[in-house]
């Protein structure tokens, strides 16, 4: 009953939580789209939705992030959080959006099996003709050595993505490797970045190239101080130049369980609220980008009533 409660408390004070939009010159080009890469073999172009608005002006996908199953959960059988998840992939369903995009952190502990079914369970009532991609957090990869890494490809088969839906890129990458610091993950970063670089080559031309990650660069400055929730200062500038040099036009990431946004040499920092249990203020939410013509805008949403209600 709580937790309906508090449902009804976030629908009713806040709806629409962040709201953001900005354009660009030349937004509508028309290009023919460029082909993607995808190292799992799936396919690079998000189509598996039969086309479904395949060439329309106006298109939504959805970010989720922070599913972590059993976060801060003593219900039992986390059934908290289980139905946290449950509400969001209503929520989805009733959007129906191109794309879902999941930032990571999916389930509490990794090593729970439970967590892990309670996840794939929830997920599987996602639309099956919905694209979903995930990138990997830090309770999916607890401490970056191969044997979490192992576990983690077990799992989810990939741990980065790069694909398009009509000319916008989506392009996806593990934070994990780059925060902690052993001799495993620089080699893996340095792995990755590489691969980084020449997706953003390639996305270059596209209309927008969105980068997805569960820690973000930083939350509201890139001159703000190391933490928790922030790339090392010594890594920020190495990532932030190749992004601006590509023309990378807004990162999504999650892990801080709240809401930040700041906009730095036309990239957009947002920093998305969780699926499932949220901190200062903010609610167990979904993040709905609609990308048009002359720009694209976000806002989140919390529970499939607030869908069912536009
Ligand atoms: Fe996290």
């Amino acid at each position: 009953m709580k937790r309906f409660a508090f449902l009804r408390f976030a629908l009713a004070a806040a709806l629409v939580f962040g709201f953001h939009s900005f354009s660009l010159a030349g937004g509508a080009s028309g290009r023919s789209v460029a082909p993607g890469k995808y190292d799992a073999g799936q396919a690079a172009e998000i189509c598996a939705a039969g086309g479904r608005e395949r060439d329309a002006a106006e298109f939504v996908f959805v970010q989720i992030t922070d599913t972590q199953i059993g976060f801060t959960d003593k219900t039992e059988h986390f059934h908290d959080t289980d139905s946290l998840m449950r509400d969001a992939i209503l929520a989805i369903n009733a959007i129906h959006p191109v794309a879902v995009f999941n930032t990571g952190d999916l389930v509490n502990k990794f090593g729970n099996q439970e967590q892990k079914d309670i996840y794939t369970r929830n997920l599987s009532e996602m639309d099956s003709d919905i694209p979903y991609w995930v990138v990997p957090g830090n309770h999916d990869i607890r401490g970056f050595n191969q044997k979490n890494y192992d576990g983690y490809m077990a799992f989810v088969g990939y741990d980065r993505f790069s694909v398009r839906y009509n000319d916008c890129a989506f392009i996806g990458i593990d934070s994990n490797r780059i925060k902690d610091d052993n001799e495993y993950a620089a080699a893996a970063e340095e792995e990755q970045f590489e691969w980084l670089l020449a997706e953003l080559k390639a996305a270059k031309k596209c209309r927008y190239t969105f980068v997805f990650m569960h820690c973000p660069v930083a939350m509201t400055s890139l001159d703000e101080a190391d933490g928790h929730n922030s790339f090392p200062m010594a890594k920020r500038e190495r990532y932030i130049s190749a992004f601006k040099k590509y023309g990378v036009d807004a990162i999504f990431s999650g892990h801080s369980h709240c809401y930040s946004y700041f906009e730095d040499g036309g990239i957009q920092h947002i920093n998305s609220m969780p699926v499932t249990h949220a901190f200062n203020g903010a609610y167990p939410s979904i993040n709905i980008v609609t990308v048009g013509p002359d720009g694209f805008t976000f806002k989140y949403v919390a529970g499939a009533e607030v869908i069912a209600g536009e």
